[in-house]
């Protein structure tokens, strides 16, 4: 069996990584990484696979960065020719980055079989363009792995056949778990005995220059009890310059987007985790980690259900009332989700080999 997987931006190297550890056990798989180039700077990409330990993708697309629709355009023109050369019997995407629709929709029209890993997730927000690209993607492939029930519900109420569906876990915290030992060594030991770890980046919270600075002077105003350690993304650091913020960002801590193991060793021992990514929801559920998620949705509700989660929306007076709580030590108690045990990718590669 040919498989080939396509990955593009940062969150889908954790994921896809526990997959090709897992599919190497079975001697009949022969696999390639398709990356698409989406994320092409090296703290956003190459330290991944460094890090990984699933060496360099076999291939790189090299699409770099453009509008929604140029971008999914490029990276069809570019996978297509890979897919008529490798003839794979199955391609495997991954997550909701518009690598993955891309690459879906590539496979649909040559009628090659799509599997989707994190498939179902739904944050019924159609402003956001991963939502449109979970969408779709569920749509076109045929073989959907999902992480937790509630993603089971919601392709089965869009009409996805039950025998389609596959409850596997969460391949996010496969890694995570394979990769905590080694993080932990990474601690530092001049960390704040308190700080927030704060990562921003979605358009709805970071192209908004007045939201955004908002946020901003709100971090800086409970710096002096938690500091701030803030990894600023490309997309986020651009905006920044347009804030007009000066003197209130001397007391946050921007730094550059740090390697998987450095920011798995901040959560670790963050007070509190401020995001809007999808996955570090994830991580915190898992950590047991207190995350005040930036967003008035998530399409991860068993992470606010079951986990530390909170969504604070675009509201910096319930941002200021979660941080005071958790500063007098008031906590979310937190459960493990089921199958968050660090075998998805096992039960992949199993339902794969059958
Ligand atoms: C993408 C995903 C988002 C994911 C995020 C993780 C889509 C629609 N969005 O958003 O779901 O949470 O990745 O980071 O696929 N840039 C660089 N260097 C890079 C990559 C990007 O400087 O290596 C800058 C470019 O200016 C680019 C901007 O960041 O225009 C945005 O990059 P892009 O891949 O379009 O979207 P993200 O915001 O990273």
């Amino acid at each position: 069996m040919r498989i080939i997987h396509v990955v593009g931006a940062r969150p889908n190297f954790m994921k896809v990584a526990p997959v090709v550890r897992a599919l190497r056990e079975y001697t009949s798989v022969r696999q390639s990484v398709v990356h698409t180039g989406q994320h092409y700077d090296f703290n956003m990409s190459d330290v991944f696979f460094q890090e990984l330990g699933i060496g360099a993708p076999d291939i790189n697309l090299q699409v770099g960065s453009g509008s929604h629709a140029q971008q999914t355009a490029e990276i069809m023109k570019r996978f297509e020719p890979v897919v008529l050369e490798h003839k794979p019997d199955l391609v495997l995407v991954y997550g909701d980055v518009n690598s993955t629709v891309a690459a879906a929709l590539v496979c649909a029209k040559l009628l090659v079989v799509v599997g989707h890993v994190e498939a179902g997730l739904r944050s019924f927000d159609r402003t956001m363009p991963e939502e449109v690209n979970r969408l779709v993607t569920d749509q076109l492939c045929g073989i959907l792995f999902t992480p937790s029930q509630d993603a089971d519900f919601n392709l089965a109420r869009e009409g996805v056949p039950p025998e389609r569906i596959h409850l596997v876990g969460n391949v996010m915290i496969d890694t995570l778990i394979r990769m905590l030992p080694a993080a932990e060594a990474r601690i530092q030991q001049d960390l704040p005995r308190q700080f927030a770890l704060v990562t921003l980046h979605r358009p709805g919270n970071v192209d908004d220059v007045e939201w955004l600075a908002n946020m901003l002077r709100t971090l800086a105003e409970f710096s002096g009890e938690l500091p701030v350690l803030f990894p600023v993304h490309p997309r986020t650091r651009e905006r920044i310059g347009k804030t007009n913020l000066n003197g209130e960002l001397a007391h946050l801590r921007l730094l550059e987007p740090l390697p998987y193991l450095e920011f798995l060793a901040l959560q670790t021992r963050a007070t509190v985790v401020i995001t809007d990514s999808g996955g570090i929801q994830e991580e915190t559920t898992y950590l047991g980690k207190q995350c005040l998620t930036v967003r008035e949705n998530t399409e991860r509700p068993i992470t606010v259900e079951m986990g530390t989660n909170t969504l604070v929306g675009r509201d910096v007076g319930r941002l200021k009332t979660e941080l005071s709580r958790i500063l007098c030590h008031e906590k979310k108690a937190s459960r493990i989700p089921p199958l968050w045990d660090g075998r998805a990718a096992e039960r992949i590669a199993r339902i794969l080999s059958n």
